[in-house]
């Protein structure tokens, strides 16, 4: 039987929210689109659609430097965005913000400002075995150029971070930890406030990827003491194109530029530059502009919504998803525990991932399938990659059994 453990959350008026995203309401190959991809990118709600259109309709013009009315309309649209992210995160202060255009950008820009000025031969950078190629990539370019080692805590054969294993890689070596709040890939939720507590102990700064971590849980950098901390607006109701680096204010400043250009100077001459403040020094050229002032509203849609709420419902659609699916012979689940972010992650013992995407494409259901940019954590599980399932706040219990039936379908064939 299914539906033992499905709550409707009481606060969470389905309807309305599914209302407030016009993609949702089509069909696709024949079918209503059910769509599951939400740790790739989620869809828009329909005010940060219009914010989009409103900026471009109505004070599209270069931010910062205009002294004409829409110059000043952008600008102050703009930093408005910057404080709202501030208080998103409870940052200390709003010059701790940097727009970056996503997640990797803002994990290279730490790996290139950071890294290039503080690792030293011998010294060590330590990750897990779950990252994100984002946040692997990055530091294997900074530590080759710098002679310096990068460390890896293995994960369990759940799918967990390992804190001994983690314990047992810290010394006075390690710099850097770079470690993702929740898997992408399994949905594992990090501990993450114990392991920047541990890295300090040994002199270490702390960077979370928090690509999966914003859209689903409550999040305070200021209680968390991490030191940087990056995330993508698009994979929290945002536009794509924009995202964000908080960075303690002490760090960012004793930190060089990342990239030359407009906006991050103060004064320029052939012999020498000197530099803006934080976070101007990191902003160079013309930002995203229209993303930027978009990304508001989506934070705006997700407090409305409230995190706690979004997290009940979107924990029951992943037990329940969970149940149906274990129910399935065929079905392998992978990181199957409960501290995780709504993400569902299998192999069909009979099936490559591939053509389980395309059947159930051909059904109206979008998944991912694939390495999800985690090789080395499915080269740990020997597999070449899963079918992944994530669910956000506009999913319904209903999509869910109509994915588990179409696996189950598909797993019989
Ligand atoms: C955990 C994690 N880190 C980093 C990234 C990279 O994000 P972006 O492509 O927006 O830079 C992703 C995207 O899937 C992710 O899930």
């Amino acid at each position: 039987m299914h539906n033992t453990t499905v709550d409707t959350n009481q606060t969470f008026d389905i309807t309305r929210v599914r209302d407030l995203f016009p993609i949702l309401d089509q069909q696709v190959n024949g079918h209503p689109l059910v769509y599951f991809d939400n740790a790739a990118t989620t869809q828009k709600p329909i005010q940060v659609i219009e914010s989009l259109n409103s900026y471009y309709k109505g004070y599209n013009a270069n931010i910062h430097r205009g002294i004409h009315s829409l110059a000043e309309k952008a600008t102050v649209a703009y930093e408005s965005t910057r404080e709202s992210v501030m208080n998103f995160i409870n940052a200390p202060e709003k010059e701790e913000i940097i727009f970056t255009k996503g997640t990797s950008e803002s994990i290279n820009l730490v790996a290139a400002t950071y890294g290039r000025t503080n690792l030293n031969t011998g010294d060590e950078v330590i990750i897990s075995g779950m990252e994100h190629h984002s946040n692997i990539v990055p530091w294997q370019l900074i530590c080759e150029e710098k002679g310096a080692e990068l460390k890896v805590v293995r994960i369990s054969d759940s799918g967990e971070f390992q804190m001994e294993e983690f314990a047992g890689l810290l010394s006075d070596k390690t710099k850097i930890v770079a470690v993702g709040y929740a898997s992408n890939a399994l949905g594992s939720i990090n501990p993450v406030a114990e392991i920047i507590e541990m890295a300090h102990r040994y002199g270490a700064v702390v960077l979370l990827d928090a690509a999966q971590a914003v859209a689903h849980l409550d999040v305070d950098v200021k209680k968390l003491n991490c030191d940087f901390f990056a995330f993508s607006g698009h994979k929290m109701y945002g536009p794509t194109g924009v995202g964000v680096l908080y960075g303690k204010r002490k760090l960012l400043e004793a930190m060089p530029p990342y990239q030359g250009g407009g906006e991050m100077i103060k004064e320029v001459t052939f012999e020498r530059t000197t530099y803006a403040d934080i976070p101007y020094k990191f902003e160079a050229g013309t930002p995203n502009i229209a993303d930027v002032i978009a990304l508001k509203p989506a934070i705006e849609f997700l407090n409305n919504l409230g995190k706690k709420n979004i997290h009940t419902h979107e924990e029951n659609l992943l037990q329940h998803a969970t149940e149906r699916l274990r129910e399935i012979k065929k079905v392998n689940i992978y990181a199957d525990i409960s501290n995780k972010v709504s993400v569902l992650s299998f192999t069909l013992e009979n099936m490559h991932a591939f053509d389980a995407g395309i059947l159930l494409d051909a059904r109206g259901i979008a998944i991912r399938t694939g390495h999800h940019c985690t090789q080395p954590l499915m080269a740990r599980f020997g597999i070449e990659g899963t079918i992944r399932a994530s669910f956000a706040a506009y999913n319904t219990v209903e999509e869910v059994d109509q994915l588990a039936d179409a696996v189950e379908k598909i797993s019989n064939r």
